[in-house]
């Protein structure tokens, strides 16, 4: 059986992540990825970079594009000036809405309070807690039979209702119990609060020295529009991909890295001409859902979710999200992998004329108090003029914006599987392997000589050595033969090369596969072209 808990824990175990200063007892939202979290995460963001950009052939058209395409990267500053950020409207209007509890001084994200209606005679109150949706239903219970004082002899003198709610659901708080509390209606009205993380540029500090840690990598792209047109030979159709920190300071930080409040993201925006961005955005849509696929994420554990209009961002006239079925969520639910975005012009046009009132159609420059732009922009031209058709316009963007977090723990938690192998006496035991894509797996290759005498450790030694040449391989001559593959089962690694008694005569090895446990024998000199094979395809 797949849980969290299991993950969780085989994460920590093997070496794939940890909690951030663990030795100082943890800080909230931070994490840190251990040597083969490392591995696994890098590989996911090279196999983005390479899908992406690097590996994006402009000179044919995709199957399902409106035309061919160009793709080129970027590395901004997670630094920028402030003005960025007034522009771009995280400065106004980035945040969540927050309660706190005036009984247990504890904050909360509004949206994030789960809880049921609890019934016991003719009182009936919303029992909330933060608890995981495994231990939800077991938690209102619990808090709702210490609320009316009942036994657990008395369990059945109390209803709880059938459908788990989140608090921004309910049309007041006034019979709230809140996660912490003990008495009804502790919460505060939902408060706005800013999710960028302020810091102070300089020594002398004063207010105008106040700029942000960056909470999407996507500014950093729009800012450089011009700066990339004019240096390299692209023209629209284009986009242009960056991977990087961002950071925004949650409410309230779970669900182990799926909310952090540093984390990494992928982000591709993608200039094209205004008519032809609603093409774009289908196709973004679908090529995104195919590529997570393509690594190994299921049909069943994936879905395309179309944002309803009240829930579009500031700037966006359509979004679709890609989401997983995390096992922290409850059985039916899913949780954002992925956004992709279109953008319209919003940010292009803010960064030239000033921040725009999205409210707006077609979308005005905001105005303050004087009749002048609230938020005054750089004044750069930031529109494209067409060659072929010396038409100019402000592009329209597109915007695929990925989670490499989000995106290693959807992997995580896909891969974790539990089946039945034999062990080294040939009887079947469970067993734990990471069912991880080779490309994303972080050894790609575990060498083994079966015995540590009769030459074969030189053998294997030799293997080893050319192999690390070309791919993250690891050696191990320890303990027995099966108890080494159990571990590297665990580890994902997709691969383990075994020196036998045959290598010495006719230098063949066996080459096992994780997920069949099939074994083949394949020359010494073919090893490297075989297992580039087997992970590339
Ligand atoms: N530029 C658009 C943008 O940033 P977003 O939906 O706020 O859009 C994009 O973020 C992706 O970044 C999300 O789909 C998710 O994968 C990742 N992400 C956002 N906030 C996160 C957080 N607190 N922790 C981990 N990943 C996060």
């Amino acid at each position: 059986m797949k849980s969290m808990e299991k993950i969780v824990s085989l994460c920590k175990r093997r070496g794939y992540l940890f909690q951030s200063s663990e030795i100082y007892g943890g800080i909230q939202g931070f994490w840190d990825y251990g040597p083969l979290g490392v591995e696994l995460k890098r590989n996911l963001k090279d196999a983005w970079w390479h899908d992406m950009i690097s590996g994006h052939n402009e000179l044919v058209k995709p199957e399902s594009a409106p035309t061919p395409f160009e793709m080129v990267g970027l590395d901004s500053t997670i630094i920028m000036h402030p003005q960025v950020w007034k522009c771009s409207g995280h400065y106004d209007l980035f945040h969540d809405h927050m309660v706190d509890c005036r009984e247990s001084k504890k904050r909360y994200r509004f949206d994030q309070i789960r809880g049921r209606w609890v019934e016991y005679q003719d009182k009936k109150v919303f029992v909330t807690t933060m608890a995981e949706a495994e231990q939800e239903l077991e938690e209102v219970r619990r808090r709702g039979m210490k609320f009316f004082r009942l036994r657990n002899k008395d369990a059945d003198k109390i209803t709880v209702g059938d459908e788990s709610l989140t608090l921004d659901k309910l049309d007041s708080t006034e019979n709230v119990l809140a996660p912490d509390a003990k008495s009804l209606d502790t919460l505060t009205e939902p408060r706005e609060f800013n999710l960028m993380f302020k810091t102070t540029l300089g020594a002398l500090g004063g207010e105008d020295d106040t700029t942000f840690l960056r909470p999407e990598t996507a500014q950093g792209i729009f800012v450089n529009f011009k700066n990339v047109l004019d240096s390299s030979r692209v023209g629209l159709p284009f986009g242009i991909g960056q991977v990087g920190k961002s950071f925004r300071n949650e409410i309230t930080p779970r669900n182990f890295t799926f909310r952090s409040r540093e984390f990494e993201q992928m982000e591709i925006e993608f200039f094209c001409h205004p008519d032809q961005s609603q093409q774009w955005y289908r196709y973004w849509r679908d090529r995104r859902l195919a590529w997570y696929k393509e690594l190994g994420l299921s049909d069943e554990s994936l879905i395309m979710r179309e944002h309803h209009q009240e829930e579009l961002a500031h700037y966006s006239v359509g979004t679709a999200d890609i989401e997983y079925a995390f096992p922290f969520l409850p059985e039916g639910e899913y949780g954002e992998l992925e956004g992709i975005a279109h953008r319209g012009d919003f940010d292009l046009r803010s960064h030239m004329e000033g921040k725009l009132d999205p409210s707006t159609r077609p979308m005005q420059v905001e105005l303050g108090e004087d009749g002048k732009p609230k938020y005054r922009g750089s004044g750069r031209d930031l529109s494209y003029r067409d060659e072929a058709t010396n038409e100019k316009f402000v592009p329209h963007v597109v915007e695929p914006s990925a989670g490499a977090d989000r995106g290693a723990l959807a992997f995580l938690c896909e891969a974790y599987t539990e089946d039945e192998a034999p062990d080294e006496k040939g009887k079947m035991q469970t067993r734990t392997v990471m069912k991880l894509h080779p490309r994303l797996a972080p050894i790609k290759a575990a060498v083994f000589p079966l015995v540590k005498k009769d030459g074969m450790p030189e053998v294997a030694h030799e293997i080893y050595g050319e192999l690390k040449r070309h791919m993250n391989v690891f050696y191990d001559e320890k303990g027995a033969v099966g108890r080494r593959y159990r571990r590297q089962d665990e580890a994902g690694t997709p691969y383990c090369i075994t020196v036998d008694t045959d290598t010495l005569t006719d230098r063949t090895v066996t080459i096992r596969d994780r997920d069949t446990l099939e074994q083949t024998r394949v020359k010494i000199d073919d090893v490297v072209a075989d297992l580039r094979t087997r992970i590339n395809g």
